[in-house]
């Protein structure tokens, strides 16, 4: 299946695999990329030195194009880009901030740029940067889709700008990548769905929860990183989104993301305060969330975890391959396309 997309990034499919933390990890980013997708590697919790010896572990698994995602206002993801950009990734997908210095650079070697964005004011901004794609994310999105759903979004960003734009949020089989396309998409990204393979480095106790789930068992709330966060409805979710933050618990988990964030503990902690009370509270409840969130990864543990996971988790039924999953994608996708010439 040929589009804009996959004519620009060299790629068989329109099928992206985006940036997950702990999840999108190189394995994960090459079984896409080998499925002839584009696996895009998130660079979040990772060192510039981690970095770097992760996309040199995709190199050793695939010769196929795939990316790096950077979250430039979170520290550390500048110079994750650069190692991105020194190393010449094929494709770098950067979000909130302004990736202008991304475009120039990466275009100067051929690589090309996706943008992240949740309305048409920043997909009008990335454009402007001279980005190669939007990546839009809907309502039903796993994490941080914005306030629109993706059956709004995408043909708003599609008629707002010129470039190939790519929706996520909901999207997690053949029809869908149908009716994105239909929508005006040239692509989409599947970060439940990929995250609910053999390849996937979730624990198998917590991707077999998300099988027992439904369409209707998420919440959105932004008390559990702080900012608008779609998780898996579970006991401990609705007690963090109907709670007050837990100062104690957000104090001892406060050292943690210092490490994570790679500042001096004082720093933070005394920094947050200076900022008043919006900016501490965020602090503590992103301190708490990357907790909770290594427990359901890692342990399995959706008791006392919390799991990131979008609305499209009740039609996930199965863990197959990555190569499986794409087949599976491509295949209804013609089937689709066929039925609907009758
Ligand atoms: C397990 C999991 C972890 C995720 N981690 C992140 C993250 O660290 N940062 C981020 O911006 N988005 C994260 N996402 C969201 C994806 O990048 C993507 O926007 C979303 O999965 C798309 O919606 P879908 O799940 O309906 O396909 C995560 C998604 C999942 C399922």
């Amino acid at each position: 299946m040929r589009t804009r997309f996959t004519d620009a990034f060299g790629v068989q499919y329109p099928v992206v695999l985006p940036g997950m933390s702990m999840v999108s990890i190189p394995q994960l980013v090459a079984a896409v990329s080998n499925a002839g997708g584009l696996g895009i590697l998130a660079t979040g919790p990772l060192s510039a030195e981690e970095t770097l010896q992760a996309i040199k572990k995709i190199r050793a698994l695939t010769d196929k194009p795939f990316g790096i995602g950077v979250t430039l206002m979170m520290p550390g993801a500048k110079e994750n880009a650069e190692i991105g950009l020194n190393e010449q990734v094929p494709v770098i997908n950067f979000s909130l901030g302004k990736g202008d210095w991304i475009v120039e650079r990466a275009h100067a070697y051929g690589g090309k740029v996706i943008a992240t964005v949740v309305n048409e004011r920043h997909a009008l901004a990335a454009e402007r940067y001279g980005v190669d794609a939007i990546l839009a994310t809907g309502h039903e999105a796993a994490a941080h889709g914005g306030p629109v759903t993706s059956l709004v979004l995408v043909p708003a960003l599609a008629d707002a700008v010129n470039i190939p734009v790519i929706g996520t949020g909901g999207f997690a089989d053949g029809r869908g990548l149908v009716a994105a396309l239909a929508l005006g998409a040239e692509g989409i990204a599947m970060g439940s769905r990929f995250s609910i393979s053999q390849e996937s480095p979730i624990h198998e106790n917590t991707k077999r929860t998300v099988l027992s789930k439904g369409i209707e068992d998420t919440l959105y709330t932004a008390k559990f990183d702080g900012m608008d966060c779609r998780v898996m409805k579970t006991p401990r979710a609705e007690q963090i989104s109907t709670s007050p933050i837990n100062p104690v618990r957000a104090f001892k988990n406060s050292f943690g993301l210092a490490k994570q964030m790679r500042l001096n503990w004082f720093k933070l902690f005394f920094g947050a305060m200076i900022m008043g009370p919006k900016t501490f509270i965020q602090l503590a409840r992103a301190a708490n969330a990357t907790e909770a969130l290594e427990l359901a990864i890692n342990n399995g543990d959706c008791e006392n975890g919390v799991h990131l996971i979008g609305q499209v988790q009740g039609r996930i039924m199965d863990i197959p391959s990555v190569a499986e999953i794409m087949d599976r994608v491509m295949q209804e996708a013609k089937d689709v396309q066929k039925e609907l010439q009758h």
